[in-house]
C-alpha cells in the first residue's frame, strides 16, 4: 500500500533511490571438498527420499555413489531414484517423477546434478503438493502464483552456472509445444545445497564457458539497468564480474584447479540468490529473448544468453547510458575517450570475453538468419513476453531490433 501510494514519485525519479525490498534467503549451504558426507545431517533422519538425477553423469564421476554412501551413514531407510531428467528439464519427464513421489510416499527429494536437475526437482516439488484437480502445467502459467506448499528438498551441485542451488526459480519446457517458463515461489527454495568443488572436476569444457557466461549474464541482468543508488549492491555485482573475468580462462582450461572451480561455484551461486537483486531494478530480457531460442532451436541456455547481451547493451545503450558506462570504467577499465566511445568499448570486450570462452555471440554461429526472427517475435508474444526489460518498455518491435542486431 505505501509503495503502491509512493509510486508515481519513484516513477519521476527512478534514478535517486534504492527500492523497498524484503529478502529472505532460507537455503543453508555446505560448501567445500568432501561436503557430501554432510548429507548425514542435512537430510531428516526418517524421511523417504527420491534421488533425482540427469543422463548419468553423476553415476560415471561417482558423485551418486559418495551422495548415497553419505545417506546410508544416516541410516535413512528409504531412497530411491529417478534419472533421465534432460537439459532444459521438461515437463512430460517430470511429471513422470511426480508420479513416483506419490506412489512411494516419498517426503524429501535430493536433487543430484546442475541447474536443470534443480529446476526439475523444484518442479516436482511443487507439482507434487497441489491440491486435487489443479493442472501442474499452471505452475508454469502463473510463474508459481498457484504454488501454496511444496515437499521439501536439497541438492548436491555439480554444475555452477544457474545459482538455482541458492534460490527459488526454476525453468521447465513443455516439450510438445516448445513452452519453455520460467516460474518461482517462496516454498521452491532448497532447504541446503552442497557444493564441494571438486564434483565439477569432470564437466566437459562447454560446461564450464556455459556456467561462466550464464553467471555474468545473471550478475548483468540486475545492474546493467539505471542507478539507484545500491552502491553496496553495484560494488558486489562489480566484484563478481570482475571475478568471472579474471577466473574464466582457467575455469574452462584448468579442470581441476580446486581454487578458480571453487571461485567459480561460490560466484555463481552469489550471482543469483537474490544478494544484488535486492533493491534494484532488473532487466532479465536477455533471458526471456534467449529463453525462446532455445526452445525453437535447442541452444543451449548461456549461448542463447551471448548471443542476446551484447545486443541488448547496443539497443539499449541510451536507457542505459549511465550504467554502461559505469560498467566500462568499474569492470574494464575503460575510462578514455567519449561517452559512446567507452560504451562501445565495453560492449566489445563483453563480446572478446565471451568468445574468448569458445561461446559464439551471434546467431549467425548457429546458422540463424533474418528468417528466425519471425517465429522468435511470436514465441514471446504467445509467452506474453511483450512488456520486458528494467522500465517494462522492451515490447516485441524492441525485442525484433535485438534479435536484428544478434544476426
Ligand atoms: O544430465 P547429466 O548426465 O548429468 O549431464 C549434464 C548435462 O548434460 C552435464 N553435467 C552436469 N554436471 C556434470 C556434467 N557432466 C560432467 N560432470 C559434471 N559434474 O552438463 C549438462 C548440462 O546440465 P544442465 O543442468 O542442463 O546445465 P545448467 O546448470 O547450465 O542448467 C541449465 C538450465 O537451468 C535453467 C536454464 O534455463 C536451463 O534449463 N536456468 C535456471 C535458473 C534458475 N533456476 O535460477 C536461472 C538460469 O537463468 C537458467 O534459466
Ligand atoms: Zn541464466
Amino acid at each position: 500500500m505505501y509503495t503502491r501510494r509512493l509510486a508515481p514519485h519513484f516513477l519521476s525519479f527512478p534514478h535517486t533511490t534504492m527500492q523497498n525490498f524484503d529478502y529472505q534467503n532460507p537455503t543453508r549451504i555446505l560448501f567445500g571438498q568432501g561436503s557430501i558426507a554432510k548429507l548425514a545431517k542435512a537430510v531428516p533422519a526418517n524421511a523417504r527420499v527420491l534421488l533425482l538425477y540427469g543422463g548419468g553423469s553423476v553415476l560415471k564421476n561417482g558423485t551418486l555413489d559418495e551422495v548415497k554412501a553419505a545417506l546410508a551413514t544416516a541410516g535413512i531407510g528409504h531412497v530411491s531414484e529417478f534419472s533421465g531428467i534432460e537439459p532444459n528439464p521438461t515437463f512430460e519427464t517430470l511429471m513422470r517423477a511426480v508420479q513416483q513421489v506419490k506412489a512411494e510416499q516419498i517426503d524429501f527429494l535430493l536433487a543430484v546434478g546442475g541447474g536443470s536437475v534443480i529446476d526439475g526437482t523444484k518442479f516436482v516439488a511443487a507439482a507434487a503438493a497441489l491440491p486435487e484437480g489443479e493442472d501442474p502445467w499452471n505452475i508454469l502459467l502463473t510463474g508459481g502464483r498457484v504454488v501454496k506448499s511444496a515437499l521439501p528438498f536439497g541438492s548436491v551441485l555439480t554444475l555452477p552456472a544457474t545459482g538455482s542451488e541458492m534460490n527459488n526459480g526454476g525453468v521447465i519446457t513443455k516439450a510438445a509445444t516448445h513452452d519453455k517458463l520460467p516460474f518461482s515461489s517462496r516454498c521452491t527454495y532448497p532447504q541446503f545445497s552442497v557444493l564441494d568443488p571438486t564434483k565439477t572436476f569432470t564437466l566437459p569444457k562447454r560446461q564450464v564457458a556455459n556456467g561462466v557466461v550464464d553467471a555474468f549474464v545473471h550478475i548483468t541482468e540486475q545492474y546493467l539497468t539505471y542507478p539507484a543508488n545500491a552502491r553496496v549492491q553495484d560494488r558486489f555485482a562489480e566484484g563478481l564480474l570482475r571475478t568471472l573475468v579474471e577466473i574464466g580462462q582457467d575455469a574452462v582450461n584448468k579442470p581441476e584447479d580446486y581454487d578458480t572451480r571453487a571461485n567459480l561455484m561460490w560466484t555463481a551461486t552469489l550471482a543469483l540468490n537474490g544478494l544484488i537483486g535486492a533493491g534494484v531494478p532488473q532487466d532479465w530480457a536477455t533471458h526471456m529473448i534467449g529463453h525462446e531460442l532455445t526452445a525453437l532451436h535447442g541452444i543451449d541456455h548461456a549461448r542463447t544468453l551471448a548471443v542476446v547481451l551484447p545486443a541488448v547493451m547496443q539497443v539499449r545503450r541510451e536507457e542505459k547510458r549511465a550504467k554502461l558506462l559505469q560498467y566500462a570504467e568499474r569492470v574494464w577499465d575503460i575510462r578514455d575517450g567519449s561517452e559512446d566511445a567507452r560504451i562501445e568499448q565495453a560492449i566489445e570486450r563483453t563480446r572478446a570475453f565471451f568468445e574468448s570462452l569458445e561461446v559464439p555471440t551471434r546467431l549467425s554461429a548457429y546458422q540463424l538468419d533474418a528468417t528466425a526472427i519471425d517465429p522468435l517475435v511470436a514465441q514471446l508474444e504467445k509467452h506474453g513476453m511483450v512488456k520486458l526489460g528494467e522500465k517494462q518498455d522492451i515490447n516485441l518491435e524492441t525485442s525484433r531490433h535485438i534479435l536484428q542486431a544478434a544476426l
